[in-house]
């Protein structure tokens, strides 16, 4: 992994093998590092600028070599956007695309600098989640020199100051903690279904959780038919492969606060009977990506001894068609008791869900909050970045939502109204399990809506962010970790 350290001399006497320098289209016309730079690079940067015809614009970069006038050994821009005073967002996207530039050109130790008018920590935290996320690569299966180790082994961050050192220190021990669980949330995601089964994902997360002090339960088959979770255990009958709902929680000395996270957990999505088009199924390894955020959140939570009761729950399942699968017209009886007609196998998230989120009301909490890659229909709402926010309760909504803002996860609140809640009426049963095809989302966290009773509660469809097309800054191809900071941001304050 990256060596991630700061220092807090002038990023220009940094004898690095490469000095990044992040710049806003506002700081080409002002002085500061650049003017610095090009004075002692006797006009080669300013050239390179106008040459390139970087303007700034984020993803924009240059590289020039500095032929003795610096220490470094090469001197590079990335670009960070419009704005006076870079965002923590555009920080973190830089930062990722310095460590990309670093990978690019070879260069073992990269030192990455910002302008900045009003320093602050939140700055230095980013940047170091950005640096850090940016050098995660999932390359286990790539054999031969495309496995190559990756040449970047440290990052140094030179910020603006003045600093207290041991807020410093603090920023980067949470830009650390953070950028780790984000990391593990992608591992988990970007393995095959083949590997990332229920009962894999269970060993895998519990074995972390035993070492940060966690209390581990995990539930088979027999134990939750047992309990009487028919929802889950339906959408679980079709495959060979073995259920397990996974319960992790942080239990710390004093606590003022109890937070439940439920993550969907479907390790493969092939649509069950209401079977996928290969297009469809494609990416459907990823449909656990919930599960993957909320555990990795709940064991950063505990590693970082945070004063908050927190528990992470996970309905792990894969969803096939067979011989044994759940059929259209089945009517199921739910962990609360309401029966579910189902009239689409393929809407088994919710099903999975309502039951984790019975089991979660059950541990009184303050607050519960679930992450699911649960509809199409909220990408075709918001696109592939957005995740769709709904909520019963405006206050928790709203610190919710001010956590992701810091976090830099693109997240827009959706309404969940009444009216549609007509769509799961079922002539037979209490619901049925899909709605119409318009407000998909909707319906989707309308369902969920029924099970969570008057416990404040946050929804959040990550089907879009969860996995990435492209890559960009600290994101790259594949899993993107999404949620992991944003809830870990929320139980920090949280527990403040
Ligand atoms: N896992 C999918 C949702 C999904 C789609 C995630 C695309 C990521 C990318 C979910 O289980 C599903 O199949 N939803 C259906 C719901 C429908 C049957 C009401 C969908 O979105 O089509
Ligand atoms: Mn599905
Ligand atoms: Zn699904």
């Amino acid at each position: 992994m990256l060596e991630l350290g700061l220092d807090s001399k002038d990023p220009l006497d940094c004898d690095v093998d490469l000095l990044v320098i992040a710049c806003g289209e506002a700081d080409l016309g002002r002085p500061g590092h650049l003017d610095r730079a090009d004075a002692r690079l006797g006009g080669i940067l300013r050239r390179a600028i106008a040459d390139e015809r970087f303007q700034g614009k984020s993803g924009q970069s240059l590289v020039a070599h500095t032929n003795g006038g610096l220490p470094a050994r090469r001197i590079g821009l990335v670009g960070i956007g419009p704005g006076s005073e870079p965002s923590g967002r555009a920080l973190r996207i830089a930062a990722g695309n310095a460590v990309r530039l670093g990978v690019s050109v070879g260069a073992p130790h990269v030192a990455f600098s910002w302008m900045a008018t009003t320093p602050g920590v939140a700055a230095i935290e980013a940047a170091a989640e950005g640096a850090w996320l940016g050098a995660y690569r999932f390359d286990r299966y790539l054999t031969d020199e495309r496995r190559r180790p990756t040449p970047l082994v440290a990052l140094t961050l030179c910020p603006p100051g003045p600093h207290d050192p041991a807020d410093t220190a603090a920023a980067l021990a949470r830009a650390r903690s953070g950028g780790r669980a984000v990391a593990r949330a992608r591992d988990l995601v970007n393995e095959p279904a083949g590997v990332m089964t229920p009962a894999r994902l269970a060993e895998l997360s519990s074995g972390w959780a035993r070492e940060a002090g966690l209390q581990v339960e995990v539930l088979d088959r027999a134990a939750c038919a047992e309990l009487g979770m028919g929802l889950y255990l339906a959408v679980a009958q079709g495959s060979t492969e073995a259920p397990r709902f996974i319960h992790l929680a942080w239990k710390p000395a004093t606590t003022r606060r109890r937070v439940v996270l439920v993550g969907k957990g479907v390790t493969f999505d092939s649509g069950g009977l209401s079977i996928k088009t290969n297009e469809g199924m494609l990416d459907m390894k990823t449909d656990m990506a919930g599960a993957a955020a909320v555990l990795a959140a709940v064991v950063a939570a505990g590693e970082e001894r945070l004063p908050i009761e927190v528990h992470a729950l996970a309905a792990c399942t894969e969803n096939m068609p067979s011989g044994s699968a759940y059929k259209l017209g089945d009517v199921l009886r739910s962990l609360d008791g309401k029966t579910v007609e189902i009239n689409n196998t393929d809407a088994e998230g919710r099903l999975t869900l309502a039951d984790a989120l019975t089991f979660g009301l059950r541990l009184r909490p303050d607050a519960i909050l679930d992450f699911a890659t649960l509809t199409g229909a909220c990408v075709v709402a918001l696109g592939p970045h957005t995740a769709g926010v709904m909520s019963n309760d405006e206050a928790l909504a709203a610190t919710f939502l001010a956590a992701a803002e810091q976090s830099g996860e693109e997240m827009w609140r959706l309404p969940l109204p009444p009216r549609l809640a007509e769509q799961l009426k079922s002539e037979i049963a209490d619901l049925k399990n899909t709605g119409e095809r318009w407000g998909g989302a909707l319906t989707a966290g309308l369902f969920l809506k029924e099970f969570v009773g008057d416990i404040p509660w946050v929804h959040v469809d990550i089907a879009g962010p969860a996995s990435a097309s492209k890559e960009q800054g600290h994101v790259g191809k594949g899993g993107t970790g999404f949620g992991v900071l944003s809830i870990l941001n929320y139980l920090r304050r949280s527990a403040a």
